[in-house]
């Protein structure tokens, strides 16, 4: 009988990972990397298919990084659909899951995130509204590459500044692995995919396309409309029905995030909300 989908090889160490990972660090099969929180959408698995069409093997890490959480309610409430992610990745044709323990990525209980200094680009947007959480996520992905050392790894337009970042730590390093930016997926009505959308009720859920709609307003404006029009436009869009609550509203060039003076210059439009108590994150490329 044909077999519809393929394992997903399973390793819960870094011991583990090598011994699956190296016959074909042996053979040179470029390796890629997507890392992940799981509860897995077709925005994580557009990553694990770009890697597919680009590497000789796929891992995909699901873990629930502690250090990157600012809120112990968010870090408790996250899902964790383990049986579920393993038959997306199957289908997807992922061929490792890395699965570790926190243990296994803080032995001894070391919490210590690292100290780069990212300059402006940590200091903005969910670097204000977050403390914390890029020091959280860079120390665990700098330790995700050390355990699976890709020659590509594949992250989501989606966190765009999380995207900016770990390219920045990169360059600052040497890293010798090519970062591979993919575009956002987002549902039918236009919302980006987030595994935190299924946490939001119904009626929190029907709100939400007032993000990305609004977004894709601001798009449309933007270079026929001043800039403090625009951001104005869009704050009381996303306040309208007084049901999101706006963490912030920014348009950001996506070099340097900086907020933006000149609407010739490539930028990103960049929303943070409450819905209800989710959190929720979208961007659109204005003029790239
Ligand atoms: P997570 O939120 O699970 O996202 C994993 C990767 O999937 C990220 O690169 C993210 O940008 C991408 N992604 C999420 N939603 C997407 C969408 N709708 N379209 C395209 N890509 C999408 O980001 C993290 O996990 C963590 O911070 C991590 C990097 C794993 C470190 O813990």
């Amino acid at each position: 009988m044909p077999q519809l989908f393929r394992i997903v090889k399973v390793a819960t160490t870094v011991a583990e990972l090598n011994l699956i990972l190296d016959p074909y660090r042996t053979k040179n099969a470029p390796v890629g990397f997507v890392p992940t929180m799981g509860a897995l959408h077709e925005g994580h698995l557009s990553l694990i298919m770009r890697a597919k069409a680009d590497n000789g093997v796929v891992v995909c890490s699901i873990f629930v990084n502690p250090t990157q959480f600012n809120d112990p309610k968010d870090l408790e409430r996250y899902p964790r659909p383990i049986e579920e992610d393993k038959r997306m990745l199957e289908s997807a044709g992922c061929d490792v899951l890395f699965l570790p323990t926190v243990k296994e990525m803080y032995p001894d209980g070391d919490y210590s995130t690292l100290k780069d200094d990212f300059g402006a680009l940590d200091k903005v947007m969910e670097g204000i509204s977050r403390p914390g959480h890029f020091a959280g996520m860079i120390t665990i992905v700098n330790k995700l590459f050390m355990a699976v050392m890709p020659q590509n790894a594949y992250f989501g337009q989606k966190d765009f500044q999380q995207l900016s970042i770990v390219k920045r730590f990169i360059e600052m390093h040497h890293v010798p692995i090519n970062i591979i930016a993919c575009p956002i997926v987002r549902e039918a009505d236009g919302l980006a995919m987030s595994s935190r959308n299924r946490l939001l009720n119904p009626e929190e859920r029907k709100r939400a396309v007032l993000i990305s709609q609004t977004l894709f307003k601001v798009k449309e404006m933007w270079g026929k409309t001043p800039i403090a029009d625009i951001k104005k436009f869009a704050e009381n869009e996303f306040a309208k029905d007084g049901y999101l609550k706006p963490i912030y509203f920014e348009i950001a060039d996506t070099k340097t995030l900086q907020p933006v003076i000149d609407t010739t210059k490539p930028a990103v439009a960049c929303v943070a909300v409450f819905d209800g108590k989710i959190r929720l994150i979208d961007n659109v490329l204005l003029n790239a």
